[in-house]
């Protein structure tokens, strides 16, 4: 199956995406993710994306299509994978259609904004594998340690709140209006359309995943 998770910065995105994956199989491609191992490695594309993305603005469309047309074609991704993060402008959607790369459904995540701010500011992280946390929603089993690895957990760069706030008008300009780039097309059908499903995400972690996965696996 092949999936975009779709929702504002702190929707869930990331803490579904590791539960869908596991539960179908298949690879999350997370361009936030990979552009922070970037960051972290110091590679060009490192050096180019960090201000960029401290600021809370978008990287170039032309780079994040070059990464995703490099991504998907390794063959862990032959079966499917999930966008998460991906695409994040109409020319992104534009230029996914252009590569071919058709798309069973869309799944949107939905959190007002007055919610997001408090999300972000008790979000953790384990920097190694992407896995999120939150200090009172979510929290690891032993706190500011990787459930998995027992590694530290780290804040995001990104997660002040004025660069949060700025994530958010950023998503209403130019993400958002993928919500009806989507639905309407869904709603349209036709060859290739996808399906499109909502969510609310507002309630707990474990609910929510429940609801996405029984309407994914319910087809
Ligand atoms: P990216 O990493 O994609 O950030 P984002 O889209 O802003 O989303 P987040 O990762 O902040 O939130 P999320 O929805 O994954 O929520 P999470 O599960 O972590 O992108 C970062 C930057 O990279 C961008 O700003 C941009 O600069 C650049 N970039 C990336 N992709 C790009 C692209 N395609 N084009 C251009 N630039 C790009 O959850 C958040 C918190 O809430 C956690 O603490 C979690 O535990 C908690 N939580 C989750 N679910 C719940 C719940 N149901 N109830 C309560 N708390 C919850
Ligand atoms: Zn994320």
């Amino acid at each position: 199956m092949r999936l975009i998770l779709l929702g504002p910065p702190g929707a869930g995105k990331g803490t579904q995406a590791g539960y869908i994956c596991e539960a179908l199989g298949i690879p999350q491609i997370s361009t936030g993710d990979m552009l922070r191992a970037a960051v972290k490695a110091g590679t060009p594309l490192g050096q180019q994306a960090k201000q960029v993305m401290d600021e809370g603005g978008l990287v170039p469309d032309d780079v994040i299509l070059g990464l995703i047309q490099e991504r998907i074609g390794e063959p862990d991704c032959a079966n499917g994978f999930l966008f998460d993060g991906f695409p994040r402008t109409i020319a992104q959607a534009d230029g996914l259609n252009e590569q071919g790369i058709g798309i069973d459904a869309v799944v949107e995540i939905q959190v007002p904004d007055e919610a997001i701010v408090e999300r972000m500011s008790g979000r953790r992280v384990h920097p190694g594998s992407g896995r999120v946390y939150h200090v009172v929603h979510n929290p690891p089993q032993q706190a500011g340690k990787d459930d998995v690895t027992g590694e530290e957990l780290v804040q995001r760069d990104d997660d002040r709140e004025e660069t949060v706030r700025h994530r958010l008008s950023v998503y209403h300009e130019q993400t958002r209006p993928l919500v009806d780039y989507y639905s309407r097309w869904a709603e349209r059908g036709g060859d290739g359309a996808p399906r499109y499903i909502t969510v609310d995400g507002q309630r707990p972690v474990e609910m929510v995943r429940d609801e996405i996965l029984a309407a994914l696996q319910g087809n």
